[in-house]
């Protein structure tokens, strides 16, 4: 019920305007306002905060109906997710209260920010830094590659308290898009998912009450972790989306398309490339939903020893299969394929940023070989 619901909304609000998002490049303020009217938007968040309390698995239901549609639309619930789960992970209960209520009103977007400039893969290598004086802390840095950065309201910052104690010596905090010495940069210009922000967050003296703090001083590193433990899964679901909207679309191409006097389907070769595609795409939704299961599990306060592994392994075997199932589907298309007039073309640029964010595949990679080698 919940996927036709979403598929409904997407084929109606959101599929309409994904090639005019893709062209312009512009933040789909109509797509968020449906998202909100439907409470799709932040869905994961609990009722107890005003959410409508989606676990884990109906969260990648919904970010893949988005995503089938529109990926950069399905940034939306999955980044809103990214922003909030370090709260919900490790937050005092006035932080929680505080943010995800207005966050699950839509009254604003929660972004993260990890990355900066010469720290991307080595994400503990941060420069930005957080003095305490007083009440407050000051922040000072620059953080890079930051999704839907600019048009959220909040963000989850991790920067260096203690630059003696290296990982440990990282903490998390909450800055709201008008803090005094908050700004953002200009817009990435990038390959896919145009339509959702990419800018530079710049921190400059900027000063932030204490109990901003997510969780306890030097726990940052590990809850920014801990975090991505649970958000890879959401990419994991954008691939999925991504790469159901290519293998339908090329579905209905090959049956309409006629050469050498029949329908392109009727030959073995499209066959078997159909059917490849189709089973990448459902052995990676099983692992999704397998992995999805885990972390909802471990929000509940469970201990899951393997939800790193699942997590890492579903976002590279999904997104590593949406690259291939889309760039079949433009193979699938022909000369039509690569073009614009047709959808497929942005579904591969899209697939694209998948393989990369919220830890490049060769990090997933190294994530899966030390939890079997430990
Ligand atoms: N959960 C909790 N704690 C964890 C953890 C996990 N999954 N994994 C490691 N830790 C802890 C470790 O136990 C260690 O703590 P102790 O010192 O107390 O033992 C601490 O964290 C540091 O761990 P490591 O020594 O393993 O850290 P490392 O420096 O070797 O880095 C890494 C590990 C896996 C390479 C990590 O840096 C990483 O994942 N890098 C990729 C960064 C990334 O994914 N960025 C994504 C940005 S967000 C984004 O892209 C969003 C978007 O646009 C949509």
């Amino acid at each position: 019920m919940l996927r036709e619901t979403v598929r409904a909304l997407a084929d109606d609000k959101i599929a309409p305007r994904a090639a005019e998002v893709d062209e312009t490049g512009e933040f789909p303020w109509d797509v968020y306002k449906a998202l909100v009217d439907a409470d799709m938007h932040a869905v994961h968040i609990p009722e107890e905060y005003g959410g409508a309390g989606a676990d884990a698995l109906a969260t990648v239901i919904v970010i893949e109906e988005v995503a089938r549609a529109c990926a950069s639309s399905s940034l939306i619930p999955a980044v809103n997710k990214l922003g909030t789960v370090p709260l919900l992970l490790v937050g005092s209960e006035e932080l929680k209260r505080h943010y995800l209520e207005p966050t699950a009103r839509g009254e604003g977007m929660f972004s993260y920010g990890l990355s900066e400039p010469d720290a991307g893969s080595d994400a503990a290598a941060m420069r930005t830094t957080a003095v305490r004086d007083g009440d407050h802390y000051v922040l000072n840095g620059t953080k890079r590659w930051i999704t839907n950065a600019g048009v959220s309201e909040y963000y989850t910052v991790m920067a260096v308290t203690d630059p003696a104690a290296g990982a440990r010596g990282i903490s998390a905090f909450v800055v709201e898009k008008g803090d005094e010495g908050f700004s953002v940069g200009a817009k990435e210009k990038k390959l896919g998912i145009k339509g959702s922000p990419t800018r530079e967050l710049y921190f400059d003296n900027c000063r932030i009450p204490a109990w901003r703090m997510i969780g306890d001083e030097g726990t940052g590193f590990k809850t920014a972790l801990a975090t991505l433990d649970h958000t890879r899964i959401t990419i994991a679901a954008q691939a999925l989306g991504i790469a159901q909207g290519a293998l339908d679309y090329a579905l209905g191409y090959v049956k309409e398309r006629k050469q050498f006097g029949k329908p392109v389907a009727d030959f073995q070769g499209v066959q078997f490339m159909l059917a490849d595609m189709a089973m990448k795409l459902e052995a990676a939704r099983q692992l999704t939903y397998a992995a999805a299961g885990k972390s909802e599990r471990a929000m509940h306060g469970e201990r899951v020893d393997d939800l790193t592994f699942f997590s890492s392994a579903c976002k590279c075997a999904a997104s590593d299969a949406a690259m291939d199932i889309t760039v079949d589907a433009v193979q699938l298309l022909g000369g039509y394929g690569y073009t614009s007039d047709f959808p497929v073309e942005r579904m591969m640029r899209d697939a694209k940023i998948t393989q990369i964010y919220e830890g490049t595949n060769q990090i997933q990679r190294v994530v899966m070989a030390r939890q079997l080698l430990k």
